[in-house]
């Protein structure tokens, strides 16, 4: 048993407990799971193998990236400077841009090299305090290249003990050679697609961007339908650039979380606030396309609604992996507390992947996923504006160093 001492804020989110924090704390890791955690005035004295002495610093659960595009080729810089000029999102997308120009460098880009990538961005993740990743396939958009972008994920479990759930987004954009006849598009996701990745054991989750210029509501019902035989879990990419109404079929379908969502209206919230459907907010997203259209989480917690964090990690809208960059965005411009903000990198993620019954908070029997940082207060995650804090990370009860 190895024995964390001197916690000053155990950050631990457990619901059995009314608190979410516990000051002067320890916790004990059994194997790779929490086996207690108490008052250090309460601390068992037990034959420890290991005791880490943190010194006055806080401890919180593995940081769950609930949403990220990780596996992609290329470069778009160029775009970032031109919205830096003025150009918008959706225009560098009609132009053929965009998410197109991601397509076209994952095609050719071969398996091995994705694959080193893949291994380097899950490094920086780490270092950022990641222990969880959704990661979504989408920039290949034809059979050979969403399988090979899924097997790259696959291969990537291998490489890191970061617990990964993969995610089928072939209803990214319709890509240009079926522009003149999108329904056999949908046609191949639905009767090639889904039965393959299924069968192969590449992906739990579908993902479908709704919006204009990629998939309609009714083109995303269709989809979802033929999915539920498979028994997929839905995300949904919606209501970033227009309403939709993604939440509400999201809601319908028993979504595992609605994402984006910067176009979200007051009858959203209340169909949301009587669902188990996460609302994922991706501020990074919203900073990265030079917009100011935060999502004020305050009216989805108001009303119940669980809301989670993410980076939305990919070229064209959100090249970062840094969760205390989302932490501190999600305080200054969604309007949530700090705590609120850790929640939902955490304990919210988990619930956005349906992982919770195993991680996103310290409850006794769950993975042991913790993260030291390097700090005495957990306001200071936000406040360190961009700025990992990050000293240590746990993951199924194994330390990995990042500062002495
Ligand atoms: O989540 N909105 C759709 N998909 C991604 C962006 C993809 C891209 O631009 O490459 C997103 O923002
Ligand atoms: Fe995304």
């Amino acid at each position: 048993m190895k024995l964390i001492k001197n916690i000053s804020q155990l950050l631990h989110f457990d619901e059995t407990q009314e608190n979410d924090v516990l000051e002067d704390a320890y916790l004990v890791i059994k194997d790779d799971k929490v086996f207690e955690y108490g008052k250090m005035i309460n601390l068992p004295k037990n034959d420890f193998t290991e005791i880490l002495n943190i010194e006055n610093r806080i401890l919180t659960p593995g940081f769950i990236d609930s949403h990220t595009h990780l596996i992609f080729a290329g470069n778009r810089s160029d775009e970032f400077e031109m919205r830096a000029n003025g150009a918008t999102y959706e225009e560098i997308m009609q132009a053929g841009g965009g998410i197109n120009n991601t397509v076209t460098s994952t095609r050719q880009t071969p398996f091995a090299k994705l694959l080193e990538s893949g291994k380097q961005r899950l490094d920086k993740a780490l270092s950022y305090g990641t222990t969880t990743l959704e990661i979504k396939s989408g920039y290949g958009l034809d059979i050979d290249t969403e399988i090979k972008i899924l097997e790259v994920i696959k291969q990537l479990k291998s490489f890191t003990n970061q617990k990964i759930s993969s995610t089928y987004l072939g209803a990214h954009i319709v890509p240009k050679e079926y522009k003149e006849n999108r329904n056999d598009y949908i046609n191949l996701i639905k009767n090639k697609m889904l039965p393959l990745i299924k069968k192969r054991k590449l992906a739990n989750n579908i993902d479908i961007f709704i919006e204009n210029g990629a998939y309609s509501i009714e083109e995303a019902e269709e989809i979802i339908r033929e999915s539920i035989k498979y028994e997929y879990n839905i995300k949904l990419h919606t209501e970033q650039l227009s309403n939709q109404g993604g939440t509400q079929l999201g809601v319908k379908y028993n979504a595992l979380s609605v994402d984006h969502l910067e176009y979200v209206n007051d009858n959203d919230i209340q169909i949301l606030k009587n669902s188990n459907t996460v609302a994922t907010l991706l501020p990074i997203a919203v900073l990265f396309l030079n917009k100011d259209n935060y999502v004020n989480a305050n009216k989805l917690l108001k009303n119940g609604v669980r809301v989670a964090l993410a980076t939305d990690f990919n070229p064209g809208s959100a090249n970062s992996l840094n969760m205390n960059l989302v932490i501190s965005l999600a305080v200054l411009k969604s309007k949530m507390t700090v705590l609120d903000a850790i929640k939902g990198v955490t304990l919210n993620g988990a619930y956005a992947l349906g992982m919770q019954g195993q991680i996103g908070s310290l409850q006794i029997g769950k993975q042991a996923d913790l993260v030291i940082h390097d700090t005495d207060n957990y306001k200071n995650l936000a406040y360190n504006m961009g700025d990992s804090l990050v000293r240590a990370v746990f993951i199924n009860g194994q330390k990995r160093c990042f500062r002495k």
